[in-house]
């Protein structure tokens, strides 16, 4: 079993300035699949107190030579444990060579460098450059580092590091390529690839007029599916010169694919590396949601050559300041290439699915943690997604210029150096001159606050009154909250739907922001000349739950006209939550409105797909305890069938209406298009799945693209049945060797909600395509039953929960981290109803029982259990 009670864990308030520099790294790496010779090259500099031992980490090596000043040390002179070297009684001043032994092949954590499809590759980040060779491998340690590469020419004719190439040559066999990158750099930015590769050349000039070459890496054959990134690649770069005033600073920028990578995508210094995943596309094998990640996550790891590279965290407590910042960097970017409505509300989707039930549940940490094990399990849709929610909030409350100086100062006053929240927050009071030291408490307070408005309206005062509270609920380990600040965008809407006027500042206005900073306050609308519809908290100004007592007639209101699209969606899914969660709740006056919606030729299709969209199982059962999964199951969908019924005819008009395209275009519009069908041919077959067969495979088998041909198919899930089946076996004969592909086909099984998975999801996990040590192979079974199959997950047989346990142990065993993000699917077990919330338990228990169990599932079993 493993001891979470005897792990010492990591905590911030023990945070030292490292005592020794490292200004220069030389490494030579000569690359071997079992036995790859590294050697490092370090000069250091004593920068703490005069008898402080110099310590290295490193984990797995095999140290082979260690000279100080070309002086061999013999093993008396220093000590060596599984996870450091020590070095006592070392000057202020002096060149280490460290040589180790290490063997990629081997490494299944794909952590370190390792092998894939043939290929060396490195993850550092968090704490990987320690699985490569001894160094101080903390973020707060920046090194200049030159890197020697040798390798046989035979299968790796390209040797890439990070910066700029600046030697290469052969001799007989190998060769060796030396790459230098004159800006000081934390290990965990470190990379390297070696192996055979096609590439996609282009270039792009900054707006200073330097011309960067821009290369993409990816399987031979593979370059055509690389253009849509590298069109991503080139509107970041604008983006960020335009938006930010940033500007690229090499001559290269360089992005490798790989298969097996352990999350989306890595941006060390010039050398991305991305999960194949998220950076192959052609219409033929991605759907408009991987172009749309594709083009987010490009977008992301190029913005933290700013955010996190250039500027970089003084230490992984500080890890939102890089993660939260460059998320609400590329959520901008999003929103300015596709839309800044429907944007917002895919954010706030992905934001309340992900982050909210953390927040809620025994894994609730602070947005800057206090303690941890295990980094890697940091990062989590809190650090990420709440952390760009606070970045957002600062914008909104300071208004976009003070943001952008605020920025300038941050970037400029930091710059090669290693900071924290504190400095970020530091800007904004130095352009501003304001005290912004209340918004620390988003980062140091674990847990979703509610806010409650309570409205009187005064007819003869033509007076809104507006009782505003805000408290945040206790989370493991923070029993007591201080209130924080909220910042409230506020319209007002008469009952039939029209903007309605009020004074504020002074001024009349038909919206207003407004801020919370106290538990309680009050806020008086003045000039309110009839009963107003309250628009509250628009455009998600702040990652709250809303609390607003009001007739649901109100609600309506908003649903038929908010001019806010946020709050209009917004409105329609609160409705859809409440009448869903009401066994009595009937669709009739819902579906009215839907109509309206789908009807308006003034909406985008985007945004009438989205809206078409009920609230999810888990979105559901977030607003119900205990939850009952079969009950939430049950009624989303008899609530969706008298839905689609209502508005059969509608739908199916609105369907033929919009025709299939003959050619693919990943634009928004196209998607939005594509998308709005996609979700009325849900809604047909929701109506009637048997009739709807033929429409359905209609739809999967004239499809022109992969988006077509995927919601075909999981609309022939619904029906299930051999028209499903055929489906499948179509599919499987297709795309069988398209590795991106058939993760889907593996996906779309493991998430279809019929009894008959249970058994399937066994079945796939010995299918001969099935690989546990692909994350992508995996997730594609094992995360997407776990996180998209609520019903048959929590089946009360149990037996979902033991199949997960099962995924979890055996991946365990070689990967712990991407095991590790699994332990999620049974956080909330305490909110659930018996039987689940024993079976759940028990899987747990089970779990923290098992020999062997690596830190990282036993910090986070152990917490879920501990809750
Ligand atoms: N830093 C990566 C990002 O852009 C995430 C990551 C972390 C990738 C750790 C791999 C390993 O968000
Ligand atoms: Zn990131």
């Amino acid at each position: 079993m493993y001891r979470t009670d005897i792990a010492r864990p990591i905590r911030l308030t023990d945070y030292r300035a490292p005592d020794f520099a490292i200004p220069e790294t030389q490494l030579a790496f000569d690359l071997h699949p079992t036995q790859t010779r590294v050697r490092a090259t370090y000069r250091i500099e004593r920068r703490g107190a005069t008898d402080a031992p110099l310590v290295l980490l490193g984990e797995r090596l095999s140290l082979k030579a260690l000279r100080l000043d070309g002086v061999e040390l013999t093993p008396d002179a220093y000590t060596l444990s599984p996870e450091c070297l020590t070095i006592p009684g070392v000057p202020d001043r002096f060149t280490l060579e460290v040589e180790v032994e290490i063997n990629p092949q081997e490494n299944k954590t794909l952590e370190g460098l390792y092998m894939s499809s043939g290929r060396y590759c490195t993850q550092c980040e968090a704490e990987g450059f320690r699985k490569i060779v001894y160094f101080p491998d903390r973020p707060d340690v920046l090194s200049k580092y030159t890197v020697r590469l040798r390798a046989p020419k035979a299968g790796f004719p390209r040797l890439l590091s990070n910066g700029n190439l600046i030697e290469s040559g052969d001799d007989a066999n190998t060769h060796y390529a030396v790459w230098e990158d004159p800006f000081p750099k934390p290990a965990y930015l470190f990379a390297l690839v070696a192996g055979e590769l096609d590439v996609l050349e282009d270039h792009f000039i900054t707006m200073s007029g330097r011309t960067v070459a821009l290369k993409i890496f990816v399987d031979p054959g593979m370059s055509a599916r690389a253009a849509y990134a590298m069109d991503a690649l080139k509107r970041s770069m604008r983006w960020d010169e335009e938006t930010y005033g940033r500007e690229y600073d090499l001559d290269l920028f360089m992005i490798v694919a790989v298969r097996d990578f352990n999350f989306g995508a890595m941006e060390n210094k010039g050398l991305n590396i991305f999960n194949a995943s998220l950076l192959l596309a052609d219409a033929q094998t991605a759907t408009d949601l991987d172009y749309e990640r594709i083009e987010s996550v490009v977008a992301h790891e190029y913005f933290h050559n700013w955010s996190g590279n250039r500027v970089t965290c003084r230490d992984w407590f500080q890890l939102c300041l890089k993660e939260g910042l460059t998320v609400f960097r590329d959520q901008s970017f999003s929103g300015d290439q596709r839309g800044h409505a429907v944007q917002r509300i895919k954010d706030v989707k992905m934001l309340r699915a992900r982050q909210f039930p953390e927040d809620a549940g025994p894994l609730a940490h602070p947005v800057r943690p206090a303690a941890y094990l295990k980094i890697d399990n940091f990062y989590t849709a809190t650090i990420y997604e709440k952390g760009a929610e606070i970045v957002g909030m600062l914008k909104t409350v300071g208004g976009a210029d003070t943001y952008r100086r605020a920025l300038d100062h941050y970037f400029d006053t930091h710059d090669g150096t290693a900071a924290t929240l504190e400095d970020f927050l530091s800007s904004f009071e130095a352009v501003t001159g304001q005290d912004f030291s209340p918004w620390l408490k988003w980062y140091v307070q674990a847990g979703t606050p509610t806010l409650t408005i309570k409205a009187t309206y005064d007819a003869a005062a033509q007076r809104l009154t507006l009782n505003v509270s805000q408290i945040t609920p206790p989370t493991p380990s923070q029993a007591h909250k201080a209130p924080v600040p909220i910042p409230v965008r506020l319209g007002l809407l008469s009952e039939a739907g029209a903007p309605l006027r009020f004074v504020h500042a002074g001024e009349s206005v038909t919206e207003a922001l407004f801020l919370l900073t106290e538990a309680n306050t009050q806020w008086v609308l003045e000039g309110v000349t009839q009963t107003p519809v309250i628009s509250a908290l628009r455009g998600f100004s702040a990652p709250v739950k809303l609390t607003l007592d009001e007739p649901e007639a109100h609600r309506f209101a908003r649903f038929r006209g908010d001019p806010d699209p946020f709050n209009r969606w917004e409105a329609a899914q609160s409705l859809a939550k409440a009448l869903i969660l009401d066994p009595q709740g009937a669709a009739a006056a819902y579906a009215e409105a839907l109509r309206a919606t789908l009807t308006d030729p003034t909406l985008d299709a985007a945004f009438k797909a989205l809206i078409s969209g009920l609230p999810t199982e888990m979105d559901l059962a977030q607003s119900l305890t205990p939850v009952d999964p079969a009950f939430i199951h049950a009624r989303r969908k008899a609530f969706k069938a008298e839905l689609a019924a209502a508005l059969k005819a509608d739908a199916e008009a609105l369907y033929a209406a919009l025709p299939a395209e003959a050619t693919f275009s990943p634009d928004a519009a196209s998607a939005g298009r594509r998308a709005l069908r996609n979700a009325l041919l849900d809604l047909i077959v929701a109506a009637d799945a048997p009739a709807a067969t033929a429409l359905a495979q209609t739809h999967y088998h004239k499809a022109s693209n992969m988006t077509d041909q995927m919601s075909g198919l999981s609309a022939l899930s619904q029906v299930h049945g051999t028209a499903y089946q055929d489906a499948l076996d179509d599919f499987y004969a297709r795309f069988k060797s398209e590795p991106l592909v058939l993760d889907k086909w593996f996906a779309v099984q493991a998430a279809c909600a019929h009894r008959e998975t249970l058994t399937r999801v066994r079945a796939l996990v010995t299918h001969p395509d099935f690989d546990r040590k692909v994350p992508n192979r995996w997730r594609s079974v094992a995360q997407a039953f776990a996180a998209n199959n609520p019903a048959i997950f929590h089946d009360v047989s149990g037996e979902g929960y033991a199949f997960i346990a099962d995924e979890i142990l055996s991946v365990d065993r070689f990967n712990p981290m991407t095991a590790a993000r699994l332990i999620e699917a049974f956080g909330g077990f305490k909110r659930y109803a018996e039987p689940h919330r024993s079976l759940m338990q028990a899987a747990l228990e089970r779990i923290v029982a098992t020999e062997g169990l690596s830190k990282n599932v036993g910090e986070l079993a152990g917490k879920a259990l501990a809750g």
